[in-house]
């Protein structure tokens, strides 16, 4: 129960709906145990007037419907009571989960990077979904059931014992032997159900997976083995469906079976304590008859409830070891908030600890404010790797990156990160319209400046050719953009937070050369004002910027202007003459 105490604050906050409901079911077990004695008071009635000690069948008529009446209402009670408790304890659960999912998804956001590499979407998804309604499953049926059981069990016994010590031993014997089988049970049930849910899980990946790259499945002409893939998948899970089958239809027999034994060692040792003046009248009998059916779904239940306990314990086990991961990197809530534009690195190194590669090895630069710097290099080479430093994605190892000459571990991340602009080499777009995709970037932008951004960015007259225009919903259901117009939108929607620093990686690369010299051309505007980098592979997308640096293996190999790297022998002048020939090619 260790790893369950972590949701005692939740028992307190909910204190005041918890002890109503608990105050309930007591009423509502109380009221139910009215209707064994009447029914006793109503067979020896019976019993009296066969023997002769009544005379009148008027009074038995009248015993008989006034109990009848009795029950009925008792039951009705009961009944609103009952109605009465599931609103309080599970609405309860259904606050506690939501709680959770908040807490959970709250500390998704604030984990770094390097988490959501160490774990798998799904699992991070099924935290979220499935391990939290186990834990609910604790704070609704378990609660409840527990104290129905514990109320019932107290009282029950007290009544039957009252009647008769040792009819009330044999009839409760077989109980526990009850709940022991069903917790036994609950536990086989509980193992098959995951196996199914993972096959099932197995299963609905397969085909999501397959849906989204149809067209290479049909373009490779795979759709066979696909299907036979899907085959197999398909009938596991109908395998693991009839083994969990057989398990859970085997709980109701054996309940009716450990019911059916209570009743006969009721009726056995009740009829010989009767027949020998042990007890007084026959109407017992009746009454115990009734309690034991009365237990023994509790009783059962207290099986069933063990076995959501111990899953409940082992869900929290998996949320709480998350909940405690603290972000590596350190949001500094309480640090500087503005900055000017000026960046610098000092002898920064930075490796990714996961494949031990040295993206970024002693680099050194100044970036004074409204000044550009172009980022060259091959494939691999650091550039997107160090563009997520600037905005601490990761911590670095070594050196020290600086803004406005204080050091970035001295900043409100998020302040800063509010005021550097980055646009992605990958060019992610939210499957929501292309306004909200772009009012990402700045919440309250009116429609004129949503306009204004996607004017520079070179994309507002294809957006208004879409049918929709800036309502256009976009992926999943909504229509697929070009490569080229993603990172336009992308663009746009850096753009429209007015940055100090304005950071394009490598976003211009899906675009012709001429529709890229455009949107160079119309950002010269904003750049006059705005700290600009841009890493590219094409020296077009750079060659106008104050300063260009030419990485290679994480370190800086060349530094200077575009005039200056053309007349110096190495990999920008190599790279200029190819480009230039390909030029010269194509006219
Ligand atoms: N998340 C990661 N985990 C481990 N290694 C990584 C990760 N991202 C990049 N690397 C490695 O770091 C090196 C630099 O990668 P980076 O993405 O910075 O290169 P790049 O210059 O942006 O390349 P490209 O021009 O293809 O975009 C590469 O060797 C790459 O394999
Ligand atoms: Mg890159």
């Amino acid at each position: 129960m260790t790893e369950l105490k972590y949701l005692n604050k939740y028992l307190f906050k909910y204190k005041t709906n918890l002890l109503l409901g608990f105050f309930i079911i007591i009423i509502a077990r109380i009221l139910l145990l009215f209707t064994p004695g009447l029914i006793r008071e109503s067979v020896n009635v019976i019993d009296e007037f066969r023997k002769g000690n009544i005379v009148s069948i008027e009074t038995v008529q009248t015993e008989l419907i006034q109990n009848i009446f009795l029950i009925l209402l008792a039951a009705i009670a009961a009944g609103i009571f009952t109605f009465l408790t599931r609103q309080t304890i599970i609405n309860v659960s259904r606050y506690v989960e939501f709680d959770l999912k908040n807490e959970i998804y709250t500390q998704y956001q604030k984990l770094s990077l390097s988490f959501y590499k160490k774990n798998q979407t799904g699992d991070l998804m099924n935290r979220i979904s499935e391990d939290v309604s186990r834990v609910r499953m604790y704070f609704g049926p378990a609660l409840m059931y527990s104290i129905n059981t514990i109320t019932l069990l107290i009282i029950t016994f007290f009544y039957m014992y009252r009647q008769s010590p040792e009819l009330t031993i044999y009839t409760i014997s077989p109980l526990p032997i009850l709940s022991y089988t069903i917790f036994k049970l609950s536990g086989i049930i509980n193992i098959r159900s995951r196996i199914v849910q993972e096959s099932l899980s197995k299963l609905s990946s397969f085909s999501q997976e397959v849906f989204t790259g149809i067209q290479i499945v049909k373009s490779y002409a795979i759709q066979k083995n696909k299907s036979l893939e899907f085959d197999n998948l398909s009938k596991k899970n109908k395998d693991n469906q009839i083994s969990l089958v057989k398990m859970q239809a085997l709980f109701f027999p054996l309940m009716i079976l450990l019911i059916g034994i209570s009743n006969i060692l009721v009726i056995y040792v009740g009829g010989k304590q009767y027949l020998s003046g042990e007890i007084e009248n026959i109407g017992i009998i009746a009454e115990f008859i009734i309690y034991v059916n009365m237990l023994t779904w509790p009783v059962a239940s207290l099986g069933w409830i063990s076995s959501i306990i111990q899953q409940a314990e082992a869900s929290q086990k998996r949320i709480n070891e998350f909940l405690k991961e603290k972000s590596e990197i350190n949001y500094n809530l309480n640090g500087l908030k503005k900055i000017n534009g000026s960046i610098e690195f000092k002898d920064v190194s930075f490796t990714y600890t996961e494949s031990n590669i040295k993206a970024i090895d002693k680099i050194s630069f100044k970036l004074n404010n409204r000044k550009s710097l172009g980022i060259i290099g091959v494939t691999g080479s650091g550039k997107t790797t160090l563009i997520k430093l600037i905005t601490k994605i990761y911590n670095i190892e070594a050196g020290e990156i600086l803004f406005d000459n204080n050091s970035i571990n001295e900043y409100d991340l998020e302040c800063l990160r509010k005021q550097i602009g980055v646009v992605s080499q990958d060019s992610f777009l939210f499957s929501d319209s292309i306004i909200n995709n772009i009012r990402f970037g700045k919440e309250k932008a009116t429609m004129k400046e949503v306009e204004k951004v996607c004017k520079i960015a070179g994309i507002h007259n294809e957006i208004l050719k879409f049918s929709n225009g800036y309502e256009t919903i976009l992926g999943e259901r909504g229509i697929n953009l070009s490569g080229g117009q993603k990172q336009r939108i992308c663009i746009a929607r850096a753009l429209i937070k007015e940055p100090k620093i304005l950071i394009l990686d490598d976003c211009l690369s899906a675009l012709d050369n001429e529709t890229e010299e455009k949107i160079i051309l119309s950002l010269k505007s904003i750049l006059k004002d705005t700290t600009t980098i841009i890493s590219s592979h094409r020296l077009s997308s750079v060659q106008n910027l104050n300063e260009i640096i030419v990485l290679d293996k994480g370190k800086i190999i060349q530094k200077g202007n575009h005039e200056l790297l053309i007349n110096q022998n190495g990999y920008y002048k190599d790279v200029y003459s190819k480009q230039l020939t390909k030029k010269d090619d194509k006219i």
